[in-house]
């Protein structure tokens, strides 16, 4: 007989999560039980392990779960059938292209990255990883002072490669990368063009392991040749060299909670009263296509012949990487490298019995919204409260299935929402969208975790 047991950390519109998340970095590495440093410098399990997961500020290099290898194709928007929420993915990249946190559209057979009142956005993030190769997507940016919109290949140890857009500025194209996300401010450089928020563009990123060019509609913007970035006192290329993610996004740069280097940056604080958002309900970038050429390099750096990328030293840099056959799915959200199984459904749970009860971080929540590395020289950035869904295990049960968010395809990915609006109309009415299976993120601020637990 089946028994189930739903433990839910039910949200609610005027609750907010203030993330109790241990912090993690290169000299504070995650404890044993919240092994996983995410992207954002917290630790927890499930999601925190998937993308995104720093195998060097984890509790161990297999804290992190493998990564899936390159694949070579054009994503477009028809549908939103291979978006997948952050809450729901297990690391199976067979199963999704993006991994989404916040609150994506489909509007014309484009997905719109959206960004509603006291919110912190939208987050796309390609389920495999790129090693190398060429990447392009066609899209319009959002507008308005503060509001970001960004297009990025970021790896587990924030090598990235970087287009961002201002809306205080509609004719530029920022370009930058970091090596392992060390602060540089030097490595920034524009590219003009015509209105970004009303004219598509093709914006493309060539990485190669000699060089990075920046190409807006076919035209080289901008290149690096990774010769010129030899650092003497390290004796290293200050080069981005491992396996990527691509991540689309729309982030409020212009958040009273960020640091004023990032609000300047951003040309100002967010006005949440602009005419997009009484219009639509929230700012939106307009995504068309976008299109993955993997690499392809017969021997390392820059292959994808097996199914996963790992890493093999602390080092994270190119000669680490591991192109091999370590499983990329995790079983449950309270998987982990080490765990994958854990929370399986079928009795096989590792997590032996104990009668405690603990309560572990599961999905990483943004704080203020940026998604790559934070260089807008903020000398005392401030960390707002994130918010994150929270699993409750009860250990002694022998199985459980998590089963993430249950109430719709996606959750808000935090934000500070203390006062909950529904009246904003739906952007989706206003744009024409045809889904409707979305949460309004000024309703739902908090993303909700449900483990459902069923034993035997
Ligand atoms: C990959 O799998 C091998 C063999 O199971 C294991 O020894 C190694 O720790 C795994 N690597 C990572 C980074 O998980
Ligand atoms: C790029 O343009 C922005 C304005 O949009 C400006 O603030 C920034 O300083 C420029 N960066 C470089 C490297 O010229
Ligand atoms: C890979 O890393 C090694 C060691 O840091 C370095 O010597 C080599 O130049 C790197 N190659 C590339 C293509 O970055
Ligand atoms: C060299 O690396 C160090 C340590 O990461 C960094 O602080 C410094 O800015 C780098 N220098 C150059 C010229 O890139
Ligand atoms: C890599 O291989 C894939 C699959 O064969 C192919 O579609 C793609 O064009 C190749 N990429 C390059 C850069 O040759």
């Amino acid at each position: 007989m089946v028994r189930a047991i739903i433990i839910a950390a039910l949200a609610t519109a005027s609750t907010v999560f203030a993330s109790s998340a241990t912090t993690c970095s290169l000299t504070q590495k995650c404890p044993s039980d919240t092994p996983c440093c995410s992207q954002y410098g917290e630790c927890g399990v499930g999601a925190y392990c998937l993308g995104g997961c720093d195998p060097r500020m984890s509790f161990g290099l297999d804290s992190c779960v493998a990564a899936p290898v390159c694949e070579s194709k054009t994503y477009n928007f028809n549908n939103l059938d291979r978006v997948m929420s952050n809450t729901k993915y297990l690391g199976d990249s067979s199963k999704t292209d993006w991994v989404a946190d916040g609150n994506p559209q489909l509007y014309n057979n484009n997905l719109l990255l959206t960004m509603a009142p006291d919110s912190v956005g939208t987050l796309l993030a390609s389920s495999t990883y790129m090693w190398y190769g060429n990447v392009k997507a066609t899209f319009k940016t959002s507008r308005g002072q503060g509001v970001v919109t960004a297009f990025i290949l970021l790896s587990d140890v924030k090598d990235e490669i970087d287009y961002e857009f201002v809306g205080a500025d509609l004719e530029t194209a920022q370009t930058n990368y970091y090596f392992q996300g060390i602060p540089q401010y030097t490595h920034g450089a524009n590219i003009s063009l015509s209105d970004t928020f009303n004219n598509y563009h093709t914006y493309e990123i060539d990485w190669t392991p000699d060089q990075i060019t920046w190409k807006v509609d076919s035209q080289e913007g901008r290149t690096l040749k990774r010769a010129d970035t030899w650092n003497a006192s390290t004796n290293q290329w200050m080069y981005p060299q491992t396996p990527a993610r691509v991540q689309l996004s729309l982030w409020p740069g212009g958040l009273a909670s960020n640091g004023q280097g990032t609000i300047d940056w951003a040309g100002g604080l967010v006005d949440w009263n602009a005419a997009d958002i009484k219009n639509n309900g929230y700012y939106y970038a307009t995504f068309q296509s976008v299109t993955v050429d993997c690499f392809n390099a017969t021997s390392a750096p820059g292959t994808n012949d097996e199914t996963s990328y790992t890493y093999n030293s602390l080092a994270g840099t190119n000669d680490t990487v591991v192109d091999g056959k370590n499983s990329t799915i995790i079983k449950s959200l309270i998987g982990t490298g080490t765990d994958p199984d854990a929370g399986a459904a079928s009795g096989s749970s590792s997590s032996s019995s104990s009668s405690a009860t603990a309560t572990v971080e599961t999905v990483p929540g943004r704080s203020g919204g940026n998604t790559g590395s934070d260089n807008h020289d903020d000398s005392s950035s401030s960390s707002t409260a994130s918010s994150a869904s929270t699993a409750t295990i009860s250990s002694d049960t022998s199985a459980s299935t998590s089963t993430g968010s249950s109430n719709g395809q996606f959750s808000q990915g935090g934000g500070s929402s203390s006062s909950s609006s529904s009246s904003s109309k739906s952007g989706a009415d206003k744009l024409g969208a045809t889904q409707e299976k979305v949460l309004k993120g000024s309703v739902f601020a908090v993303i909700i975790a449900v483990v459902a637990m069923m034993a035997l």
